[in-house]
């Protein structure tokens, strides 16, 4: 599906389905792209109505919503299950399968033919893999099967064991160098797009004026082509822990545990449901069925043949 109309203060708009060209056309254009991730068939469709230009399914699903202590568990079968619903969700935005750990890593050919099965089997535009130059060979075969690649350097969470943790990545000057290097070499085998995580936004903006193709950020400053942000973060759901470049637009979780406790409080106390939650029945069935009940039944076969006796 390329189109489909949004109704737009009164008017029927139709917005296109965003392409790897339309974010580069933006790139152009100097005008920021926006993503975020989504990982279901609800957060697909607020994200995309909200109007974002690419959504990431991305791997932080296996801490966000599978509750692991980072992101190397989560298999690529768990991530086609979440494409699929976020692309049933989502019809405007590129939607974009994030690599999961050890799915393009072993080999270039597993690279190829996972990527395909994000396209094939979830509906996914593009896909994103982590890594700088090491990858390039890895990116250049993969779009060269016809997937469009988005890199991803800086803070890379698959190498979280080699890197020590989660920190920000390029603060020395051959740090730097070699994040630049990086950015090109995955430039140059035909990337759309790269993510830059946790990086000195000098250094960020350095990669993103070097570059021709658009940059996103994510704790990399503003002068990326682009920003991203995990939405659970976003949105104040998840709280395991907040990284400094969170921004909170909303504090849901809060908002649902209030939520949660006035539920589980009202059942209690009698005060859910009220006559508005409840279906009501004809005043002469439910007096027939209170005369038939009334009868007594000696035993379960009675009520039976009873259930099954003309009225
Ligand atoms: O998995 C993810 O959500 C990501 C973003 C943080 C870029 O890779």
């Amino acid at each position: 599906m390329s189109t489909l109309p949004t109704q737009q203060s009164g008017s029927i708009a139709v917005r296109p389905k965003t392409t790897v060209l339309t974010l580069q056309a933006k790139r152009d254009r100097g005008e920021p792209i926006t993503m975020l991730t989504a990982y279901d068939y609800p957060t697909a469709r607020m994200v995309d109505e909200a109007g974002v230009d690419a959504i990431l399914v991305g791997d932080s699903l296996a801490m966000v919503i599978l509750g692991h202590p980072n992101t190397l568990a989560v298999t690529m079968d768990e991530m086609l299950h979440h494409a699929r619903a976020v692309h049933r969700g989502a019809h405007h935005a590129l939607l974009i399968g994030d690599m999961p750990f050890m799915t393009y890593q072993a080999t270039v050919v597993d690279a190829v033919r996972n990527a395909g099965r994000f396209v094939q089997e979830a509906g996914m535009d593009a896909v994103k893999l982590e890594g700088g130059r090491p990858m390039a060979d890895t990116a250049r075969a993969v779009i060269r099967a016809g997937i469009p690649v988005q890199g991803h350097i800086g803070l890379t969470p698959q190498s979280v064991n080699v890197l020590g943790g989660y920190r920000v990545q390029g603060r020395t000057a051959g740090a730097a160098v070699a994040l630049v290097d990086d950015a090109l070499a995955l430039e140059d085998a035909g990337c759309f797009s790269i993510v830059l995580e946790s990086v000195p936004a000098p250094v960020a903006a350095h990669i993103s004026g070097r570059l021709r193709i658009p940059t996103i950020g994510i704790g990399a400053g503003a002068g990326t082509g682009g920003q991203v942000l995990v939405t659970h973060d976003l949105l104040g759901l998840f709280d395991d822990f907040r990284p400094k470049f969170v921004k909170r637009y909303a504090e849901l979780r809060g908002q649902i545990d209030a939520a949660l406790r006035e539920y589980v409080a009202e059942v209690r106390a009698g005060a859910f449901p009220e006559d508005a939650h409840t279906y009501p029945m004809p005043e002469a069935e439910l007096a027939a069925f209170e005369q038939r009940m009334a009868g007594g039944f000696a035993d379960r076969a009675d009520l039976a043949d009873s259930a099954r006796a003309p009225a």
